[in-house]
């Protein structure tokens, strides 16, 4: 069966069908998925069911993966393979976490419209997103996965706020976004280990050649300028690049994985019921440089 696109917005989000993931990927499959994200920087596939070695391995075909922040973290974990990131609100016995549970209240900074790992000197490319198990919908929300075009979102700006931004650096640092949700408690040495790092605030987007916003709830201030007037610089854009026309709403079903690109989108989860399982298994490929070596 051919791989078949069905665009979701006129050039954010695409549905892609005709393709099973867990089956070994041949290289003009692979070559099609990376055109459909260069245009479309958010991929959408239904019905697939993977273990994590099949994620891992579907995931390797497009990138060295990174071993994240919780993985890194040390003792007994929920999920064996480190390059697979757990991303649900179970512990290493598969139980709902408790509300006050410290790695639940460190994960509930993907609340807040980020982009993935920017807080590390050389960030991260595709996230992928397999759901496993999810809550039913509430009054709070059914947690869904909100994604940002920040190419569309570059483009909306005037021309004057283009080149007033274009070559300004942010410094990213994940104690300043858990901050903003008042999560401090961050194991010992773990400070030490993530400094923050510089970032353009503007990139060119590789695959595209389009110019894009990178933004992040890690993006702290503008470095040469007085941390108060960057911080209100990089919330006015975050207002801006968020806004409803930018953005795509992932309601998950069990068996969804959803591909997006983290250099130029950003993306947030939406509440749920915090005492129904929500279990979802993320892979994500490394860049190659630092955002500062790229042109904008
Ligand atoms: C992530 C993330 C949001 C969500 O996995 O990187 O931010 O909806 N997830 O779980
Ligand atoms: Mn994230």
């Amino acid at each position: 069966m051919a791989i078949a696109l069905n665009a979701l917005g006129p050039s954010f989000a695409t549905e892609v069908s005709g393709i099973d993931l867990s089956e070994p990927l041949d290289d003009a499959s692979v070559r099609t998925l990376w055109d459909a994200i260069d245009r479309y920087a958010v991929l959408v596939f239904h019905n697939q069911s993977l273990t994590d070695t099949q994620l891992r391995d579907f995931a390797a075909r497009f990138g060295p993966l990174e071993i994240g922040r919780g993985a890194l973290q040390g003792g007994r974990r929920r999920l064996a393979i480190p390059q697979i990131g757990d991303i649900s609100n179970l512990d290493e016995d598969n139980r709902i976490r408790a509300l006050d549970d410290r790695r639940r209240l460190d994960s509930l900074g993907n609340r807040l419209w980020h982009t993935d790992a920017s807080y590390m000197p050389v960030p991260v490319v595709l996230g992928m997103l397999h759901a496993v198990a999810l809550p039913p919908a509430t009054a709070l929300g059914g947690g869904e996965t909100e994604f940002a075009d920040m190419r569309a979102a570059y483009d909306a700006l005037p021309e004057s706020m283009k080149a007033e931004i274009d070559a300004l650096v942010a410094e990213h640092d994940i104690f300043w976004s858990r901050g903003q949700i008042g999560f401090t408690q961050f194991p010992a040495g773990e400070r030490e280990k993530y400094p923050p790092s510089l970032q353009r605030l503007v990139r060119m987007h590789p695959g595209s050649k389009r110019k894009t916003l990178y933004l992040s709830a890690h993006a702290s201030h503008i470095t040469g300028w007085p941390v108060a007037d960057g911080r209100l610089l990089l919330w006015d854009l975050t207002a801006h690049a968020t806004q409803r026309q930018f953005v795509y709403s992932h309601q998950w079903n069990v068996g969804d994985v959803v591909i997006w690109d983290n250099r130029c989108t950003m993306h947030r989860g939406r509440p749920h019921d915090e005492m129904k399982p929500r279990d979802l298994r993320r892979a994500t490929t490394l860049d190659t440089g630092s955002t500062l070596e790229q042109a904008a």
